[in-house]
């Protein structure tokens, strides 16, 4: 089998595998094409790729040849129109968003397999791109929240006088949400975190972090461990929680998702207008919508005085880190879908498989997308 790796499109400086997963794979008996310059931005030169014993192509000549396609960012749907019946294609492609793909691709009679859609599961954990992508925007978040600061992110006691400590709240305590509390604490900053989920109260705890609660709140997830929608008593409280902590905050970082759903909506523009001025919010979520009613996808923007930033691909800004996660977690599901003779062979008897799978013989064959 070959498969072929294609370079990033929409700026991205990442590249889905690096020379030391090329060399992986070449153990699994599978030929591996890199398209010219598709690690460029993550300072791996083609002939890294070569050494390993990947062969360089032109974009062109993969699509044609390669039976696998596997790039980070999602195909568009023009792209599918170019591939011949029987092409695999993996990458992120938020099915649950990106519907007319999804279409298309069942029509063409091309298998596409979305790594956003593995179950975030023990057995699962070292396919997870999703938590490798979340940890380096947690971490990107308050690097970047530190910079747009007017002020130190430590406390510091000087001849000059003591200079407190940034008070960070974190909205939302899932993989980005934990990583963004870790990283500020490491800075000094003071930590408040907040979910709907009471069980990560320990979690937030032992990395330093005080944990919020809304009175009388029950545990917020389902049986896979990811929120629910909240009855409308409980927002109120919680929008009142969120209002008078964000008042005594520096920094806030919002990384609160449901996912398939569009982004809960916590920090109000009313309340962004009472903090106080020179504070800064990350909005992790800009992409689905943004918990902060202000976030402009992709775009820093200064609202009297408060710094909000939207800005919704952070990997992309770690990109050597990035790629080698992605590329580690790609490689562990790969080995799932390759025989030992290095053919594909997709077991819809795995669970993992099965849920990553979104369209396969003309048709659409995933469970959570059909629902
Ligand atoms: P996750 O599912 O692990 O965590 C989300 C957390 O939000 C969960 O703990 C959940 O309980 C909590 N939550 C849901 N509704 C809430 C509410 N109403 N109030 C408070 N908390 C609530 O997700 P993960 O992987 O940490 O991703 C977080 C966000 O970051 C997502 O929106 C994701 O798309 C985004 N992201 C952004 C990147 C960027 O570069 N901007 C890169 C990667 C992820």
């Amino acid at each position: 089998m070959k498969i072929g790796i294609l370079k990033e499109n929409n700026g991205d400086k990442r590249v889905a595998v690096l020379p030391a997963n090329v060399e992986t794979l070449r153990k699994m008996q599978v030929t591996v094409l890199v398209e010219q310059g598709a690690g460029w931005q993550a300072y791996i030169a083609d002939r890294y790729y070569q050494e390993a014993g990947a062969e360089i192509r032109q974009a062109e000549k993969i699509r044609q040849e390669a039976d696998l396609l596997i790039r980070i960012n999602p195909f568009t749907r023009e792209e599918l129109q170019q591939l011949g019946e029987g092409k695999v294609l993996l990458s992120l492609i938020n099915p649950l968003s990106n519907k007319q793909v999804v279409e298309g691709a069942a029509r063409q009679g091309v298998t596409t397999i979305s790594l956003d859609m593995i179950p975030r599961s023990t057995r699962a954990q070292a396919m997870d791109v999703l938590s490798s992508m979340a940890t380096t925007a947690g971490y990107k978040a308050v690097l970047e929240a530190a910079n747009n600061l007017p002020s130190f992110f430590p406390m510091f006691m000087t001849a000059a006088g003591t200079i407190r400590p940034a008070k960070v709240l974190v909205l939302g305590a899932g993989v980005a949400g934990l990583q963004a509390i870790a990283t500020a604490r490491k800075l000094g900053g003071v930590v408040e975190a907040f979910d709907v989920r009471t069980a990560v109260k320990e979690e937030v705890e032992s990395l330093g972090g005080k944990f919020i609660e809304v009175e009388g709140a029950a545990d917020a997830q389902d049986s896979s461990g990811y929120a629910t929608e909240q009855s409308d008593d409980y927002k109120r409280k919680q929008q009142q929680l969120i209002h008078d902590h964000a008042l005594k905050s520096d920094v806030i970082i919002t990384t609160a998702q449901i996912p398939g759903k569009k982004a809960p909506l916590l920090l109000k523009k009313e309340t962004v207008e009472q903090m106080r001025a020179g504070s800064v919010v990350v909005d992790l979520a800009a992409a689905s919508g943004g918990n902060c009613e202000l976030t402009e996808n992709s775009r820093i923007i200064n609202h009297q005085g408060i710094t909000i930033i939207g800005n919704s691909n952070y990997p992309s800004e770690l990109p050597a880190d990035a790629s080698k996660m992605f590329g580690n977690n790609l490689v562990n599901f790969l080995k799932l879908i390759i025989d030992s003779q290095g053919n594909m062979n997709l077991n819809f008897d795995d669970d993992i498989v099965k849920n990553a799978t979104i369209t396969h013989n003309h048709d659409i064959i995933n469970d959570r997308f059909k629902s």
